[in-house]
């Protein structure tokens, strides 16, 4: 279950603040506000250094995650690619775009582009791709259809209740390994529920598995 608080909740440290002569209704409002899913930015969408679109490379192209994201299966972090990924294909196509000049630029300067990031857990926090996606979770139940995005933006909360309810029920996300970047794929209770079960899945919810 996701809770979308309204608008007006942005303007919550505004009116905690205020509250201060309230005294317990401060300890209040702060304890739900910092506890709320909300707090963790969901639509955060920076403005990225160069108009890379998903929706035309992943989606209309349908190239996969990995071609790009090549540390997804097997390391703590997707990573983003280098430019010279974009350039396999950029040293000839579309070199009369401006975007692409300013890819290139970048590419011939040595310099990396320096793409914003979008998803961010604070330190104090363990999260490792690998161990996701090689049980089977696809990149769409964290990041939501990325293929269909002109520019990423944050489509889960990533707070720590969101973590815990998948790791309460996780059959409620779980897919052929195979099929991890499919992003159309469709939930099916009852494959989903067999591979929990053949494959023992049982994702920690102690402490320290996330804060170590
Ligand atoms: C052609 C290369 C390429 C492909 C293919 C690709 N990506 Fe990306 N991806 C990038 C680049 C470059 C960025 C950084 C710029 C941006 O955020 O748009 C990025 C950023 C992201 C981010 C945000 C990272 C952050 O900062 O939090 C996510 C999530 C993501 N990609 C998921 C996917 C998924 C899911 C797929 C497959 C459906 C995919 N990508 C396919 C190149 C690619
Ligand atoms: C279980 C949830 C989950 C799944 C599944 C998942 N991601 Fe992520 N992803 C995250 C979180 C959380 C972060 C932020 C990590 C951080 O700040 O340390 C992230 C960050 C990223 C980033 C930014 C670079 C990085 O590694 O921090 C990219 C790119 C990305 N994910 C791509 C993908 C792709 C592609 C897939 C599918 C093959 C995928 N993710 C599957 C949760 C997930
Ligand atoms: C597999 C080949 C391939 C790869 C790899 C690739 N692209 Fe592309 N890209 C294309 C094609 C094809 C188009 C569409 C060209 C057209 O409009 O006809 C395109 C279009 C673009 C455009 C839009 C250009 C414009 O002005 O219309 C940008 C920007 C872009 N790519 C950036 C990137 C970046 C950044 C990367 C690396 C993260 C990348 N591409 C990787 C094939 C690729
Ligand atoms: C959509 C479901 C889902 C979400 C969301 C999710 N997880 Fe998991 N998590 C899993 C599954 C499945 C496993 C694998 C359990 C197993 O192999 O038995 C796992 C395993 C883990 C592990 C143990 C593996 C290891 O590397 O030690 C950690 C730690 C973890 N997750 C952290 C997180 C954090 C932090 C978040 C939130 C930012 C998160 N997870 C969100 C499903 C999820
Ligand atoms: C599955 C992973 C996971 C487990 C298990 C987990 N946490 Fe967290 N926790 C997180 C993540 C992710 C955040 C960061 C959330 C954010 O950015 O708001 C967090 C944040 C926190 C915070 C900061 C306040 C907040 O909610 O933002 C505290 C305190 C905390 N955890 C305590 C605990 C305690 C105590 C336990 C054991 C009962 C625990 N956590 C178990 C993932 C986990």
């Amino acid at each position: 279950m996701t809770v979308n608080f309204p608008k007006w909740t942005n303007q919550l440290p505004a009116i905690a603040a205020l509250a201060v002569v309230g005294g317990g209704l401060t300890v209040v409002l702060a304890v739900w506000y910092f506890f709320s899913p909300e707090f963790t930015d969901v639509g955060y969408m920076p403005h990225q250094p160069i108009a890379y679109s998903h929706k035309l490379h992943a989606g209309l192209m349908g190239m996969d995650c990995r071609y790009c994201h090549v540390n997804v299966e097997v390391g703590p972090h997707a990573t983003v690619p280098a430019t010279e990924v974009c350039m396999n294909c950029h040293k000839t196509v579309r070199t009369d775009s401006p975007e692409i000049q300013k890819l290139a630029a970048a590419h011939d300067s040595g310099m990396p582009v320096h793409w914003k990031k979008v998803h961010l857990l604070p330190d104090y926090a363990f999260f490792n791709h690998a161990a996701h996606v090689r049980v089977g979770v696809g990149c769409v139940s964290c990041h939501g259809r990325v293929d269909q995005m002109e520019e990423v933006r944050q489509e889960k909360a990533l707070s720590m209740a969101w973590c815990l309810e998948c790791h309460r029920a996780p059959e409620t996300a779980l897919r052929p390994t195979d099929r991890v970047t499919d992003m159309a794929w469709t939930h099916d209770p009852d494959l989903a529920q067999r591979l929990r079960d053949e494959k023992q899945i049982a994702p920690p919810t102690h402490c320290s598995a996330c804060h170590r």
